[in-house]
């Protein structure tokens, strides 16, 4: 059986260092030169990068139950969340996506906007006198409050609760890029920032689920919709530690994701006198060319054939949204920021269009997140044009999701004023 074509890494290490130094930059590299399916190794690991929708529905979709999450990124995430929608354990998976995914059915966010304008109008007002932001850190303020409303309906003070998952992601990366991580041995292994990051996460989650628990009041939240959650699906109630795991899953999958996209929505929509376009393409074509998990990993159960080439068992595979997004087959003119390709027939996955992943494990806040995205650029652009400072670094920093490097500094215009 052939061998994908890919670089021949380093001895011990294989490719991981260089992935390691800059993993997008490789990545896109490895793409460029090797094609539309790369093989590689990270240590022992054997790791395929798959560039190819036909590769991609492949793994995700039709030969799914071959390709599970028993993969180095899963481990280590788990950390934070335990076993629940992010784990490798696919009966606790199972159990999570069927008791979780109703409470996000589209219906019961239809109404969320007023909720989201309580958050909105105060930050507004705020700006109003500031004439510029950081539009990073405004994003990540307001979407963690968003999350919060719309799972807890709760208005605590966010702030330490962003910057303590702002350090559970950065160091649940840095393990992923490791060679070595010592703390998958023990958890007491960790380093300190993050232990005290995650008892601060813990602390307010779990404040939270018990104030509900003691309480007779049933707010129209995800957290009412998951202690209701086993009725009709044949399941037990979840337990707290469960509905810690859950929460905290939805959390960490949910802030950072849509704050990012919301940034690089005003970032390249200022940029290029677009905020006159439907927000709903806007945010669409932002996560485009900036799909916050900007990587998904898999592991093949038993060997496969992809392309005609070999994937031993138990090796890795990727799939990379962004590459995908802007690969120059599959995209017209890639690099140029065009919300123009989402209205009308919007493109899928079999164009390469997979921001939200695709299959079984398809983001379940899908709905909530384009919600929020384009009902916070409606609701922006009605009041304020922004303008991007001179040297402002706009360079790109992978982690678990897609961050910028630094703060963005914005200039705000009246909208109706000359920019
Ligand atoms: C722009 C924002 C977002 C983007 C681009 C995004 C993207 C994704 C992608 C690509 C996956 C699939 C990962 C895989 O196949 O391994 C995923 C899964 C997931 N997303 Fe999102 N997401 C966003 C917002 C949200 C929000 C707002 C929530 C919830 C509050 C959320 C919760 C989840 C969960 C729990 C999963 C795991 C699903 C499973 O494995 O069954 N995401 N997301």
């Amino acid at each position: 059986m052939k061998r994908a074509p890919g670089p021949k890494g380093a001895l011990i290490w294989g490719s991981l260092t260089e992935f390691s130094a800059d993993s997008l930059g490789f990545l896109a590299e490895a793409a460029h030169e090797h094609g539309d399916i790369v093989r590689m190794r990270f240590g022992p690991v054997t790791v395929h990068l798959l560039n190819h929708p036909e590769y991609v529905e492949h793994v995700l979709t039709r030969n799914a139950s071959n390709y599970d999450k028993n993969t180095r990124s899963a481990h280590r995430i788990a950390a934070t969340t335990g076993d629940s929608l992010l784990s490798a354990n696919q009966v606790a998976w199972k159990r999570h996506r069927k008791l979780v995914q109703p409470g996000f059915q589209p219906s019961n966010f239809t109404g969320i906007e007023p909720a989201l304008d309580r958050l909105i109008e105060p930050m507004l007002e705020r700006w109003q006198l500031a004439g510029e932001v950081d539009i990073v850190d405004e994003m990540m303020q307001l979407v963690i409050a968003a999350v919060i409303e719309v799972l807890f309906s709760s208005s605590i003070d966010t702030e330490k609760l962003n910057a303590a998952l702002e350090v559970v992601l950065a160091d649940t990366w840095r393990r992923i890029e490791a060679p070595l991580d010592a703390s998958l041995l023990s958890p007491r292994l960790h380093r300190p920032a993050f232990k005290a990051a995650l008892k601060e996460i813990d602390g307010i989650v779990l404040e939270l689920i018990l104030a509900r628990r003691s309480s007779t009041q049933r707010p129209d939240d995800v957290l009412t919709r998951l202690l209701a959650a086993h009725e009709g699906a044949g399941e037990t109630h979840l337990s707290d530690t469960e509905l810690r795991d859950a929460t905290v899953t939805l959390l960490l999958s949910g802030h950072e994701t849509t704050a990012n996209a919301l940034s690089w929505a005003f970032i390249r929509a200022s940029s290029g006198g677009h905020e006159a376009a439907d927000p709903a393409t806007i945010f669409a074509e932002a996560i485009r060319l900036y799909p916050s998990i900007w990587v998904i990993e898999r592991r093949a159960v038993e060997a496969d054939t992809i392309g005609g080439y070999h994937i031993p068992r138990g090796s890795s595979v990727l799939i990379s949204p962004y590459l995908m997004h802007r690969h120059p087959k599959l995209w017209h003119d890639p690099e140029r920021f065009d919300p123009a390709r989402f209205a009308g027939d919007h493109p899928r996955a079999r164009d390469g269009c997979i921001p939200f992943g695709l299959g079984e494990h398809r983001c379940v806040g899908l709905y909530l997140a384009n919600t929020i995205g384009a009902h916070v650029l409606n609701r922006v652009f009605a009041r304020f044009r922004l303008k991007l400072l001179p040297d402002q670094g706009l360079g790109l920093s992978p982690g678990i999701t897609l961050r910028h490097e630094g703060p963005v500094r914005m200039r705000l215009h009246k909208e109706g004023d000359d920019v």
